[in-house]
């Protein structure tokens, strides 16, 4: 059985198991304040958000619901931020206070389409919250009301963030190493499914 190896994988650590554990923990304790008796609803895009959503619903001892969405791109051609739903939410969220939950914001591309998209079902109120943010990326302002951690400009993975699909399951935050990532985009330990 193949075994990916951290240290043939990551370049750099970023962000420890500790250092995100503890974040997450701080995040769930600002959210249970600001959302105490709210009953908030925290919607999920699938797929690299699984990892903080688990760990963030545990750092929540308030009621709440959670629900996912999933999406997939229309391609360059479409536009940016052109988004197709692969799997909308199962819970109404009209009159409901949504927390939208991601892993990562870089352009906003992606967060703009669907926040005007739950916007337009009427929630009591919207706001955000991703655990990882590259300011320097964004090309719409949009309002992230809880940030983990900013990150530099740099291809990383770990902690839901992937490479082809690999790599979510790593605890902690790297750079993705330069022998894996190559210019063409082909990961040099052979493609992933
Ligand atoms: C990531 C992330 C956001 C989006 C952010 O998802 O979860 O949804 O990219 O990018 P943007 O701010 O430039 O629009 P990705 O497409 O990598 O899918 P994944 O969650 O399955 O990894």
């Amino acid at each position: 059985m193949p075994v990916q190896s951290p240290s043939t994988v990551i370049s750099e650590v970023l962000l420890t198991e500790q250092q995100i554990q503890r974040r997450v923990r701080e995040l769930g304790a600002a959210i249970s304040a600001d959302y105490v008796d709210l009953e908030p609803v925290l919607v999920g895009v699938l797929r690299g958000v699984v990892l903080f959503m688990a760990d963030l619903m545990r750092a929540i001892p308030i009621p709440f619901s959670i629900d996912f969405l999933s999406i997939t791109s229309y391609g360059a051609q479409a536009g940016p931020g052109q988004v197709r739903l692969l799997k909308d939410l199962e819970t109404s969220i009209e009159g409901r206070h949504v927390l939208f939950v991601e892993d990562m914001v870089d352009t906003g591309l992606t967060l703009h389409t669907l926040l005007r998209m739950l916007r337009a079902r009427d929630p009591a109120s919207l706001h955000v919250c991703t655990l990882f943010d590259k300011p320097r990326l964004r090309l719409v302002k949009l309002p992230l009301r809880y940030v983990g951690f900013e990150l530099p400009d740099r291809y990383v993975v770990g902690y839901g963030l992937d490479y082809r699909q690999r790599y979510r399951n790593l605890p902690f935050v790297g750079v993705l190493a330069a022998q894996v990532l190559l210019p063409n985009g082909v990961g040099a330990e052979g493609e992933s499914s």
